[in-house]
């Protein structure tokens, strides 16, 4: 028998430098709510959010889009997230998004920040 030392443990040390734009860990916090309506790696009452940074809107296979959202012709990098996360409703009209939006700016490019690692 032997014993295989892996270097398993070096892999999964946090990333160590500071992100330019957001915290990545307070990203994952300001998250919490959207949990209620979406998932990484699977649709639920809103649309898979793996990959979404720099994703085409309304691109999400299988998911259901409003009209709305279908014809909004966004790409997902950070300034429309930013804009999209602060007012859903003033930069997509007709979203059924049920979510009032974020008014605080470093907490969106926390959250984006956070977005970005789920690829
Ligand atoms: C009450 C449920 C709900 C909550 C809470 C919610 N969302 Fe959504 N989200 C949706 C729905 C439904 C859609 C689809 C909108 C449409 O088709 O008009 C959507 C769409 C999106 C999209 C566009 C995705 C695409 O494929 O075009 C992004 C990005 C997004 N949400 C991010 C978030 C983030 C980040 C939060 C938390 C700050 C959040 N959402 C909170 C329900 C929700």
């Amino acid at each position: 028998m032997r014993h295989f030392v892996v270097g398993a443990l070096a892999t999964i040390l946090l990333p160590m430098a500071a992100h330019a734009e957001g915290d990545i860990v307070a990203g994952e916090k300001a998250f919490a709510p959207c949990k209620a309506c979406h998932a990484f790696g699977k649709n639920g009452v809103g649309p898979n959010l793996t990959g979404v940074v720099g994703r085409k809107s309304a691109s999400e296979e299988g998911y259901n889009y409003s009209a709305a959202m279908k014809s909004s012709g966004i790409t997902w990098d950070e300034a429309n997230l930013h804009e999209w996360l602060k007012n859903p409703k003033a930069k997509v009209p007709g979203t059924k998004m049920i979510f009032a939006g974020y008014p605080d700016d470093k907490k969106i490019d926390d959250l984006i920040a956070y977005l970005a690692t789920k690829k």
